[in-house]
């Protein structure tokens, strides 16, 4: 099906459509102000991690600095310790439309997603089917090959390889009575496209199987309601979203509750921390919190309308909240509504700039009635370079881009680029700005022309 004709898999509520106040959002992140050999630095690294706002780092430092402590002791640090997860996990749910009991913390995606395989492998056998996808991160792949061991069978589903979207034909195809589980990535940390889940997540229903998905790299760019997409589970990473170095996973209840994690036996049979092993990095999950409040208080300042050179007028996020009818979640829609616009109008640039570089490949959507099967983040070939030497140059003029494949290993089998280093890969978030774009547009091109004459 052309990807025009497609329902979008956007899943947003809010229609507001003022402009992001950029020179605040810069504002907010201390490490866009560096530079690196004399030039600003640009940061075109967010799919691999995103820089974080000035908050999260002062949240993770007043954490150590005043109450670190283990949880469950009978005094004030550790009570306070309690009562700071609590908290994050409440804004958690909020981010991810779901309750506080349902989202548990872990080290990053990768090994929640280990847990939960081994966890629900527990049940699976010969004659159980499991459904990945070769557009999928390896994180999201492996863990469930794994399960091949059990006897359990393992189904593929192809991408379109013209434009790296899913091929939705074969994914109905590789569904069947003894499917068990459906693994999607929500968005490709590679090429950028965005996946139906919505219907995957239908798929899976109408035979009984479970929905995992992982939205770790969607999260920086759309809002995720796990609750109006009825997946089964769902997970993300917070520092790909301007948060720290850690995963979580959203589990319905049920499934917490019923699945039989692997866990030492002192630990609670409580959900969710009967899935949280050992103790928790707990100044990161301090800083989870202030990410969130980050993402409010960008929704509230895009809720209330504020211009660039305007002043808020509170003081402070606890006094918006107490002035204001705009829940925690309407606000972080509304700033990723905002955010989504502003990334929109830097990937019509990028693009439009990237096909005019002679010798360059883009893989992925390049159709602007596409562009909402995608997201800001970018791959690409030149003639004549390859991807390392491209990430290096750019690296030396000041542009933080990555090369290799990111971990999308099937994907850069699939597409025989893996022997020739896989792709340059530049990711756009929104404290990215037009300018910035056209920087890089204008570098790429030397660099490729210098390339071509020598
Ligand atoms: C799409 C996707 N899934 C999963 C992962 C793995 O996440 P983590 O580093 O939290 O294990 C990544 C990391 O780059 C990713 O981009």
């Amino acid at each position: 099906m052309p990807i025009a004709e497609q329902t979008s898999p956007r899943v947003s509520s809010s229609s507001c459509s003022v402009a992001l106040d950029l020179t605040w959002v810069r504002s907010q992140f201390p490490a866009l102000a560096q530079s690196a050999n004399g030039q600003p630095a640009v940061f075109l690294d967010g799919p691999g991690g995103t820089q974080v706002p000035q908050r999260v780092i002062d949240a993770i430092a007043d954490y150590l600095a005043r109450n670190n402590a283990n949880t469950g002791g009978a005094y004030q640090t550790s009570r306070n310790t309690d009562r700071m997860i609590a908290e994050a996990r409440s804004a958690m749910g909020d981010f991810l439309n779901c309750d506080a009991d349902e989202i548990v913390f872990g080290p990053n995606m990768t090994t929640l997603t280990f847990a939960m395989s081994r966890a629900l492998g527990r049940e699976l056998g010969p004659g159980d089917e499991i459904v990945l996808t070769l557009l999928d991160h390896d994180a999201n792949f492996s863990p469930w090959k794994a399960l091949e061991e059990k006897g359990v069978t393992v189904r593929t589903v192809k991408f379109n390889e013209a434009d790296c979207t899913l091929d939705m034909d074969d994914l109905a195809a590789q569904i069947g009575k003894r499917t068990r589980l459906i693994a999607v990535g929500y968005a490709s940390n590679a090429v950028g496209t965005i996946n139906n889940v919505a219907e995957v997540v239908r798929l899976a229903r109408q035979v009984g199987a479970l929905s995992y998905i992982d939205a770790v790299h969607y999260a920086p760019h759309g809002s995720i309601d796990v609750r109006a997409l009825d997946c089964d589970f769902l997970v993300c990473s917070t520092y790909k979203f301007f948060g720290p170095h850690m995963g979580v996973l959203y589990g319905k209840r049920e499934h917490l509750k019923r699945l039989r994690p692997y866990k030492v036996r002192p630990n609670t049979d409580n959900i969710p921390n009967c899935w949280e092993w050992g103790t928790l990095n707990h100044e990161c999950i301090a800083g989870i919190k202030a990410c969130v409040d980050y993402w409010e208080e960008l929704g509230r300042r895009v809720e209330t309308g504020l211009a660039p050179s305007e002043t808020r007028q509170a003081a402070s996020l606890q006094e918006d909240r107490a002035q204001s009818s705009v829940t925690r979640r309407d606000a972080i829609l509304a700033a990723h509504e905002a955010a989504h616009q502003h990334e929109r109008a830097m990937t019509e640039k990028m693009i439009a700039g990237l096909l005019a570089i002679p010798g360059l490949k883009l893989y992925g959507i390049s159709d602007p009635r596409g562009f909402d099967h995608r997201c800001a983040t970018f791959v690409v070939r030149v003639e004549g370079h390859t991807p390392l030497e491209l990430a290096t140059k750019l690296g030396e003029r000041g542009f933080f881009t990555w090369d290799g494949n990111y971990y999308a290993l099937n994907l850069t089998e699939q597409l025989d680029v893996e022997r020739l280093g896989g792709f340059l890969r530049i990711g756009l978030v929104h404290y990215n700005t037009m300018e910035e774009v056209e920087r890089l547009l204008g570098t790429l091109t030397e660099i490729c022309g210098v390339a071509r004459r020598s």
